[in-house]
């Protein structure tokens, strides 16, 4: 066995949620963070990379290469999610405009390259929708192979949808994409999708005083102070339109409970089943099917995430909150 430590890859289209993700990535401890790809989905491409490099920077991390991805789903283009991220994708917070340039190569190449340089030890993450990792799978077909765990935030399976009745946002954007890597995953010897859908993420909820609490345990280093002011300003813009839909004020952290569980598996607990993605439904596009009793007679492709230790979750993102303000 390789006495190498394991490596991370994200696939991110950052918005509020992919930056808190990418601030948890960068304070993971045991598997160094190597790349970051970016995908179109919450924001446009150029947003969602000049946010992903911002929130690297202020992450400590603007040496991570960040390399962008496809500008457009492989089916036709869907709305983004402006209206629950901002019109930059990051609430009302605003970051210095990145040092670092984005990185000149592809994200399909970057994550193949990241993939075969690591064979084995790369823990691949997407955040958002599939489009990159289906173009990738189609480019090399031996990445579930190579990867030691794929990772996605997208899904509602046993729970209804956040922009259709039966769709989550990741899939609905780009359903072929999401269908692709669905039938490419979990075959012999490849590793399975792991899938945080909504029914484990919408208990991952973090409010006000969370928030409150965490800052306080920042303390006041300028690191700390821009991280806790970052997490503020673009938290309130989500409370906000959470506040008026639901007369509550939350913020649901979708995609770092993607990668915390891509770190550390044990906080959810998953049902192995063939999932499939409807992607012609009149009424279903970006539904994704489960075949919980084996009726279709496929291969289990995928490890549903079905409960979750949502308070074991909260304290991790708080103490890697703290770990990344204490570095440097
Ligand atoms: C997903 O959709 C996006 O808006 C979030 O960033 C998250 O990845 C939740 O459905
Ligand atoms: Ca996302």
């Amino acid at each position: 066995m390789s006495q190498q430590p394991d490596c991370l890859f994200v696939d991110v289209d950052t918005g509020i949620d992919d930056a808190f993700a990418l601030l948890y990535a960068c304070a993971e401890p045991h598997a160094r963070l190597v790349g970051v790809s970016t995908v179109v989905g919450n924001v446009s491409l150029a947003s969602a990379t000049r946010n992903t490099r911002a929130v690297l920077a202020l992450a400590g991390r603007g040496d991570v290469a960040v390399a962008p991805g496809a500008a457009v789903p492989l089916a036709p283009e869907q709305n983004d999610a402006r209206a629950v991220h901002g019109a930059t994708g990051l609430g009302y917070a605003t970051l210095p405009e990145p040092a670092e340039p984005a990185h000149a190569v592809h994200a399909v190449d970057a994550l193949i390259a990241a993939a075969r340089g690591h064979a084995g030890r790369l823990i691949l993450v997407a955040t958002g929708p599939l489009t990159n990792v289906a173009l990738a799978v189609m480019r090399e077909p031996e990445l579930p192979r190579l990867v030691k765990r794929f990772v996605i935030m997208g899904g509602a399976y046993c729970v209804h949808g956040n922009v259709t009745p039966s769709a989550e946002f990741n899939i609905w954007h780009d359903p072929e994409a999401a269908r692709i890597v669905f039938r490419a995953f979990g075959g012999p010897g490849g590793a399975p999708v792991v899938a945080v859908g909504l029914d484990v993420t919408r208990q991952a909820t973090i409010d006000g005083a969370g928030l409150g609490a965490l800052a306080a345990r920042l303390g006041a280093t300028p690191r700390a102070l821009a991280l806790s002011q970052f997490l503020e300003d673009s938290a309130r813009f989500y409370f906000e339109r959470m506040e008026r839909q639901t007369g509550r004020r939350f913020l649901i952290m979708h995609d770092p409970l993607a990668v915390a569980v891509a770190l550390d598996p044990t906080l959810v607990e998953t049902r192995r089943a063939a999932v499939d993605v409807e992607t012609a439904g009149r009424l279903t596009p970006g539904a994704t099917i489960v075949d919980w009793e084996g009726r279709w007679g496929r291969l289990a492709n995928a490890e549903v995430a079905v409960s979750v230790d949502a308070e074991r979750f909260r304290a991790k993102f708080i103490d890697a909150m703290v770990r990344l303000a204490a570095d440097r």
